[in-house]
């Protein structure tokens, strides 16, 4: 069964028809790339996928729950979808470390906190940030803010992580070896990661299929 289907999905923005009726299924254990022309609608359709964004058309099923039908009024908001984003701008809070910023999903969850620095310190050395962690946000690369980025969500054993397109290549990377891992945040089952983006070479590193 497809981790992630989503069937005759459409989004309008007044007269932007951003996403017209477009049928895709994920399976378990896929790298995804959307690969399309700016304003094409590859990020509104992660962001649907994701539920920051509501579709005006069809369903999205992931992991064998409706989580949008557009026909019957049905939305389950983004926080109950369990999935990951990493956003084009990184979203990292300037204000903390770089420990406290890939542990943030899992402290606004109550999560333990002995189980928050082996999430966080296995996710750091995916990345290879683990000797950065205590480093202030600001104080960082933009390649280490992306690494920072893709570790965040990859921490809470999303059911599908999606990136844009900055992040296709690294992404790929981290999910190779987050899937190889004997990690306990792995969960013992490969995440299923899908990614956007306009430019046509990175698509060609991060070709669709299995890890
Ligand atoms: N919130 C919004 N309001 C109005 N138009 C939007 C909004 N979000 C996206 N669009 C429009 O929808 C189209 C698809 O955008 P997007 O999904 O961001 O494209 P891509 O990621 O493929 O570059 C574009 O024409 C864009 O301007
Ligand atoms: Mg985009």
């Amino acid at each position: 069964m497809p981790t992630v289907t989503l069937h005759s999905v459409g989004r309008h923005f007044a007269e932007v028809k951003a996403v017209d009726n477009i049928d895709l299924a994920i399976e378990h254990g896929e790298f995804v790339t959307l690969l399309g022309h700016s304003g094409c609608g590859k990020t509104t359709t992660l962001r649907m996928v994701a539920g920051l964004e509501r579709n005006d058309t069809g369903s999205i099923v992931i992991g064998g729950c409706v989580v949008s039908d557009a026909s019957a009024g049905l939305f389950v908001p983004p926080d109950h979808r369990k999935l990951g984003m990493v956003f084009q701008s990184y979203a990292i809070w300037p204000h903390m470390t770089v420990f406290d910023n890939v542990a943030f999903p899992l402290s606004v969850r109550h999560v333990a906190k002995a189980e928050i620095r082996d999430r966080v310190t296995t996710a750091l050395r995916l990345v290879e940030m683990e000797r950065f962690a205590d480093r202030p946000a600001p104080a960082l690369s933009g390649g280490q803010q992306q690494r920072v980025a893709i570790a965040a969500p990859w921490c809470s054993s999303p059911k599908c992580c999606c990136s844009t397109s900055r992040s296709a290549t690294s992404m790929r990377g981290c999910a190779r070896r987050w899937a190889t891992s004997s990690a306990p945040c792995s969960g013992g089952s490969r995440s299923r990661p899908s990614t956007s983006t306009h430019d046509q070479e990175e698509a060609m590193r991060c070709p669709t299929g299995s890890l």
